[in-house]
């Protein structure tokens, strides 16, 4: 069954046959596409399969869209893999990210000669130190691709990202390297983890939640939203597509009034 966004006028398919692609206007395709890759476990369930055998069809479900995403010519797209809040799940379940979290080469190293760059975003905190090692590893080894950056968000959290931001900020401040009358947005931004990543353009969530869960906060200001019901393992390429094509037709005015 086909389900309906919340705004414009795109259909997003169950099976990728029924897609209605609105004519966008010009080109004005998202550079930063971002993901909360939510509904692996109501998924699972569903299946009568563990919650951990829904992250895997999660994984899975990745291919398609690295396809998709370099089909549109994205440049960068983040993916929320666990976040700073995950860490109170049944321990089964965080030890099976762990472990998807040390495959990350093994899966994104198979897009290196198609130029995907791997990018990590979150903290060490926590982290088993085979993990900080396997995605530095991941990184280094993507280090020239330069077609399309995933930035795989692990452990990442927005507030706990603008909280290590400020503690850089002071920590400069209290030694002299920075006069804190010049920090504002800009200077704030070129020190946040990450400084080359620009603003996200899109913002998916999948799973029928409206929410952002502390998601890139700093960077989700000017966002625009896309909120589908479509459990994530079941999400692909062509909802991908479809989704840019429908935020194509958006018009963002970032706060200003434009004439028209
Ligand atoms: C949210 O769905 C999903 C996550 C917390 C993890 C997302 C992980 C993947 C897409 C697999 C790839 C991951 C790694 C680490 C490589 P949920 O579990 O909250 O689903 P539910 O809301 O239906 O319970």
């Amino acid at each position: 069954m086909a389900r309906w966004l919340l705004r414009g006028a795109v259909r997003l398919p169950e099976n990728g046959t029924d897609l209605r692609l609105p004519t966008a206007p010009g080109d004005s395709r998202p550079r930063h596409v971002a993901v909360i890759m939510d509904g692996n476990g109501r998924w699972a369930t569903r299946r009568g399969l563990s919650r951990v055998s829904g992250h895997e069809a999660g994984m899975r479900a990745l291919s398609s869209v690295l396809d998709g995403a370099l089909e549109e010519g994205i440049e960068h797209l983040s993916l929320f893999c666990f976040s700073t809040e995950n860490w109170s799940r049944p321990h089964a379940e965080v030890t099976a990210l762990m472990r998807l979290a040390e495959g990350a080469y093994d899966f994104f190293g198979g897009y290196v000669d198609r130029g995907i760059r791997f990018w990590w975003q979150g903290s060490e905190a926590r982290l088993p130190s085979e993990v900080v090692d396997a995605l530095r590893e991941a990184e280094e080894r993507t280090r020239q691709s330069r077609t399309m950056t995933v930035v795989f968000c692990f452990n990442h959290g927005g507030r706990e990202e603008i909280a290590r931001t400020a503690a850089e900020l002071a920590r400069r401040a209290v030694t002299g390297r920075l006069d804190p009358e010049a920090i504002d947005e800009s200077v704030f931004s070129r020190h946040l983890p990450l400084p080359d990543l620009p603003d996200i353009d899109m913002l998916i969530r999948t799973s029928g939640e409206q929410r952002i869960s502390n998601f890139m906060l700093w960077r989700a200001a000017y966002a625009e939203f896309f909120f589908v019901d479509t459990l994530w393992p079941d999400f692909t390429g062509d909802h991908l597509r479809a989704l840019v094509t429908a935020f194509m037709t958006r018009k963002r005015r970032f706060g200003a009034v434009t004439s028209g």
